[in-house]
């Protein structure tokens, strides 16, 4: 009997044992699985994953996925995060009409797929991780893959319908503030979507990354070695590529991307990839209202003086001020924190010029205004805020906040550190935070400034003009204005801004003074608040009906920049009203001089010559240079502005793209103007830079005799496709009758190699066969030659 007994228990031992860590490989129509018996767990085919009831603190629990070997138990997938369940009678079932469902003790129903079958279903985990529900005909019905928390792993796609939202805290499950998404501009980006206010951190600028807001596809996804793509081409590849390691890219609790690798000997996660420019005290939201953070060496968050903490527990919850603000502008003054800034939510979006004076009383005589930032560096550049937020403190900016703060605060606050002891914050995984900020960097701040800097080393012209032009502290700045509310990247880089209708119909004076007018509106001179003398074109047809549509092609025209290219500082789109506002240039348009009347006015050969450089320097930087290729399609002297020094400027590039009568196949009618066609125009050719170049070359024609090509018989030779001066000019060179056509008011004083040089140059780009005409980088080329200039000699035969 009890020999019996033993051998029975000897028998039933290892199947109890079983019986604790049940792994299932699939779960069957009217079973569950049930919260008491933590071993039974779905299993992948391969034992990569594991899912079950995962205990998130005293007697609760969710249902979640996780990777079965790494050391600590890594979460991937949760079906209820926000709503955990009791440790006793909750379960997970498989209803027989083809629901999963979670209940919670007393029987509600926590979550459930709300997906129905007639026949069989079964729920599988499958090696990648995903929890699939599956029917009689293998047809996935439902899958985890579609509803991802803060992580997603290889294969997994991101959509437009999906984000990863960050665990609230490092021991907090439900669902925080930080998100990984495609926004409205089809750009991935991170954002801090707090319960206020919401700000987007990363990118820190689409300039000069290969990014793009063209693609509305929406999707992204990392593939199994490593390597992560997106339709806005953001692309980047684990530092471990290959097949090998197991991956999952996290939207960690403290707003930081992550790409983790898997070491299968020990367990631990390897960063493979980190987004650059992201680090700790630049994530949104850490350090509450008017909360700082700064390195102290890891991420420290403190409140101002006077100010105090709200929740000693959570700084996310920022400091509120120790006394009563009052609103009389008598009875405020300001509080200076050096170094320091919030960014974004600023009351007025850029102001530069303004004396700190000025800047002061306006934020008094504002009972939103909080306080403002303003740098001592002569840009006059003020930034009154709404709220404080976003603070950080770095030795390397220029940058003095002011917070506002009743009088007597102030007084007893003199000199010394206006910070409360820096307290660390609780946030990242500490050798997390230590290996991403301090590695090989002294000062953390630097290294992310110069790693945004490096991001830019394709456009050295930019650099150069903003080094130059507008000096460090602009591109600092600048960087920071990007990310305002919102809005991100689009406003203000480079200075470009998003004006309100109001704004531009008062600095026009309601489009009094109208100074041009082309293919795309109406121009009108203006003075904007800050005294800088505008060009505001008003765009009339059929223009792109999305405003976002309008906001990406704006924005794109808007971050050209180069010397030969009029600026575009800013536009408005409001309903109907689409406007553009460019900078202003004193001389006008090269028609206005070339064929002026006004002997005073002529232009000398070396202006000449010197109009012909820049401008093909400036096409040559739209057909080739420009991250978006641009084709300007409407090349005349109309559209050729001179500045003080004679400078040529090209203006109404990328507007075509603005309105509706494009298509696939490239331009579906005529776009530029007579007298400047290229012949391919005529025959339905699909238009290219070519195009550009043959009207170029007209300009040079233009330049040359100081002829209009409007003033040759146009109505015969249009529709033949033969343009009338070019067979003029041909004719003309070809009997060597060089003399006979170059501008008499040139008086002979030419530089003759130049001259022949320029001759040589129109007539290839006037080629009626495209394939020979040169390209614009080719021209500047040939322009500029490699043969020694001598200056002006006479020209003699
Ligand atoms: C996104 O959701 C819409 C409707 O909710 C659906 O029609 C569409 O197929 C989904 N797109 C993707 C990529 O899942
Ligand atoms: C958009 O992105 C998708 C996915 O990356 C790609 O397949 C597609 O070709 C892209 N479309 C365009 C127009 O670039
Ligand atoms: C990733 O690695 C692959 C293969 O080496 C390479 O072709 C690709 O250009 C890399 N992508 C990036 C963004 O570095
Ligand atoms: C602020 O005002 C409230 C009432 O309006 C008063 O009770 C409180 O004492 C004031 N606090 C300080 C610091 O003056
Ligand atoms: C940070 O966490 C540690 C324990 O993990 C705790 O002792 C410390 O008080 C916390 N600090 C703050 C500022 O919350």
């Amino acid at each position: 009997m009890e020999a019996l007994r033993l051998l029975f228990l000897f028998l039933l031992g290892p199947t109890v044992a079983l019986a604790l860590t049940h792994k299932l490989p699939s779960l069957k129509p009217g079973l569950s699985l049930s919260v008491e018996k933590e071993g039974q767990l779905l299993v992948s085919p391969e034992g990569s994953f594991s899912s079950g009831f995962y205990r998130v603190g005293t007697n609760v629990y969710c249902y979640a996925i996780w990777f079965t070997n790494s050391a600590e138990k890594t979460v991937v997938w949760m079906a209820n995060r926000d709503r955990p369940v009791n440790g006793k009678g909750s379960r997970l079932t498989l209803h027989r009409n083809g629901n999963l469902v979670l209940t919670d003790a007393d029987g509600s129903i926590v979550w459930s797929t709300d997906t129905f079958s007639d026949g069989e279903v079964e729920v599988q985990l499958l090696e990648t991780g995903n929890l699939v529900l599956i029917n009689q005909a293998k047809e996935v019905i439902w899958e985890s893959f579609d509803f991802p928390t803060d992580t997603l792993l290889p294969t997994q796609p991101l959509t437009r319908n999906t984000s990863l939202v960050s665990m609230r805290s490092r021991d907090t499950f439900s669902s925080g503030f930080y998100r990984f998404q495609f926004d409205d501009n089809n750009l991935l980006n991170l954002v801090y979507d707090g319960p206020v206010v919401s700000s987007v951190y990363w990118p820190l600028t689409v300039f000069f990354s290969r990014r793009t807001p063209y693609n509305s596809t929406k999707i992204a996804a990392l593939n199994n070695m490593g390597r992560f793509r997106s339709s806005d081409n953001l692309k980047f590849n684990a530092s471990d590529y290959g097949v090998g390691p197991k991956r999952r890219l996290t939207l960690d609790y403290d707003g930081i991307l992550r790409l983790y690798s898997l070491d299968e000997l020990t367990g631990i996660w390897e960063i493979a990839w980190l987004p650059s420019g992201v680090d700790a005290c630049l994530v949104h939201g850490l350090c509450g209202e008017y909360g700082v953070c700064r390195y102290n060496p890891l991420p420290s968050c403190a409140c101002p003086d006077g100010f105090d903490r709200n929740d000693p527990s959570d700084w996310t919850k920022g400091c509120s001020p120790s006394f009563n603000m009052s609103c009389a502008p008598a009875e405020l003054g300001f509080m200076e924190l050096l170094h320091t800034d919030y960014f974004g939510y600023d009351l007025n979006s850029y102001n530069i010029g303004i004396s700190l004076e000025a800047c002061k009383n306006a934020c008094l005589n504002d009972c939103t205004c909080k306080g403002f930032g303003y740098a001592l560096d002569g840009q006059g550049q003020c930034y009154p805020k709404r709220y404080l937020l976003n603070g950080y403190h770095m030795p390397d900016t220029a940058m003095i906040m002011h917070i506002k703060v009743p009088k007597g605060i102030m007084a007893s606050q003199a000199g010394g550190e206006k910070l409360r002891t820096y307290d660390q914050l609780n946030c990242s995984t500490p050798e997390i935070v230590l290996r991403n900020i301090n590695a090989g960097a002294e000062n953390p701040n630097k290294n992310w400034y110069m790693k945004y800097l490096i991001s830019f080393a394709g456009s050295v012209a930019v650099i150069e003009i903003v080094f130059i032009g507008l000096g460090w502290w602009f591109v600092f700045r600048k960087r920071i204005r990007e990310e305002l509310v919102n809005m991100g990247y689009i406003v203000l880089a480079m200075g470009f801004k998003h004006f309100t209708f109001g704004e531009l119909k008062r600095a026009t004076r309601n489009f009094r003074e109208e100074i041009g007018r082309g293919g795309f509106g109406t121009v009108y001179k203006g003075v904007l608040d800050d005294k800088r003398i505008v060009a505001v074109k008003r765009l009339e047809g059929i223009i792109l009906q999305g405003d976002s549509e309008f906001w990406a092609e704006v924005s794109i025209i808007g971050k050209i920049n180069h010397r030969n290219l009029v600026k575009m500082w800013g536009f408005c789109a409001e309903n109907d009203d689409k406007l553009l506002v460019y900078e202003y240039l004193e001389n006008g348009s090269l028609d206005k001089i070339l064929f002026s009347a006004d002997s005073a006015m002529r232009l000398g050969w070396e202006q000449r010559y010197n109009i012909a450089i820049g401008t093909a320097k400036g096409l040559s930087y739209l057909h080739e240079e420009c991250l978006e290729w641009v084709l300007h399609c409407d090349v005349k002297p109309q559209n050729i502005l001179l500045d003080d020094h004679l400078e040529p400027k090209v203006t109404d590039f990328g507007l075509s793209k603005l309105f509706k009568d494009t298509n696939d196949m490239g331009f579906s009618r005529v776009r530029g103007t007579r007298g400047y066609l290229a012949p391919e125009w005529m025959i339905n050719l699909r238009i290219n830079a070519k195009a550009d170049v043959y009207s170029y070359g007209v300009v040079l024609l233009e330049l040359l005799t100081g002829k209009r090509a409007s003033g040759f018989n146009l109505a015969t030779a249009e529709g033949s496709g033969h343009n009338q001066m070019v067979q003029w000019f041909r004719l003309k060179i070809q009997e060597q009758e060089l003399e006979e056509v170059i501008d008499p008011r040139l008086e002979k004083r030419c530089h003759k190699k130049e001259v022949q040089r320029m001759v040589r140059v129109a007539l290839l780009c006037v080629e009626d066969d495209r394939d020979t005409r040169p390209a614009m980088s080719k021209v500047v080329e040939l322009l500029v030659g490699e043969e020694e200039l001598v200056p002006n000699e006479e020209m003699t035969d």
